[in-house]
């Protein structure tokens, strides 16, 4: 096939993400998953295995491939560690999908405050330095590649940010979405972000 034929063959593959999941796959796969991110997804605090039914399809099918690719790592006792071998060696991307749409339609319910910050304070640093990518209501904005982050667990989101400022996260040379988290993260200090957090996990999901 030559180079032209490669690419209109790519371009005709390339069919919506609803079109091509297979839900009852998706739930089987899910049960590998359960186990540490809970029967709804609802998260596992004792794991540090995060909520995932609030997150778009395409920001887990992401992540998933960041697990396997070693783009998201971490020591094997670290929790990206854990997630890592969870998946390793997991290639197959229409499984991936099946399983984030299914994923994606489980309900949790609202997640315990295990922090504390304060919520009207916190609004203002979250509308002027975060609601332009994950949109005032926290829900994420696919076409900026911004995940939800209402209906997160808070105790998540304190660790991902602190990912975020010590280079944890977003450092590996293919993770340039987690590069512009990085320099997002550093605009905040304790108190902000405890702040921050509050006023995130006010919102509903
Ligand atoms: C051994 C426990 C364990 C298993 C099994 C596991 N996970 Fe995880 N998962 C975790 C932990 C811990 C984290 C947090 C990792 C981090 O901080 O980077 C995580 C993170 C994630 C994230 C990133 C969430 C975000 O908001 O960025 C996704 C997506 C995810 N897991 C999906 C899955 C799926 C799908 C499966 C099943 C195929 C699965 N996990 C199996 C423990 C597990
Ligand atoms: C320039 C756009 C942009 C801005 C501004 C921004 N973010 Fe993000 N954020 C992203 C993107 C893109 C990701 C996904 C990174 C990835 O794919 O690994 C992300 C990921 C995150 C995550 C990880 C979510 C998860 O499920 O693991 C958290 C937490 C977060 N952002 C919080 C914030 C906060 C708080 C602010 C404001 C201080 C902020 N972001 C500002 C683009 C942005």
């Amino acid at each position: 096939m030559n180079l032209r034929w490669i690419v209109i063959v790519i371009l005709l593959s390339a069919s919506p993400l609803q079109a091509e999941v297979n839900l009852t796959e998706g739930e089987q796969k899910y049960q590998t998953c359960a186990g540490c991110h809970g029967a709804k997804a609802e998260g596992i605090e004792a794991l540090q295995a995060p909520a995932l039914s609030h997150l778009q399809p395409v920001y887990i099918v992401r992540q998933l491939q960041n697990y396997v690719a070693g783009v998201r790592s971490g020591s094997p006792s670290s929790p990206a560690g854990q997630m890592a071998a969870a998946v390793a060696g997991w290639e197959d991307i229409q499984d991936k999908r099946s399983l984030a749409v299914y994923i994606a339609s489980l309900t949790s319910e609202s997640k315990p405050q295990t922090l504390t910050g304060n919520a009207a304070a916190g609004e203002r640093a979250f509308l002027s330095l975060c609601a332009g990518c994950h949109g005032r209501d926290a829900k994420g904005k696919n076409v900026l590649h911004a995940p939800a982050l209402a209906g997160a667990n808070d105790w998540y989101l304190l660790a991902q940010m602190k990912a975020f400022q010590s280079g944890e996260r977003g450092s590996h040379p293919s993770d340039g979405l987690g590069a512009q988290m990085q320099s997002m993260a550093s605009l905040l200090d304790d108190q902000k972000l405890l702040d921050v957090i509050a006023y995130i996990t006010a919102q509903p999901q």
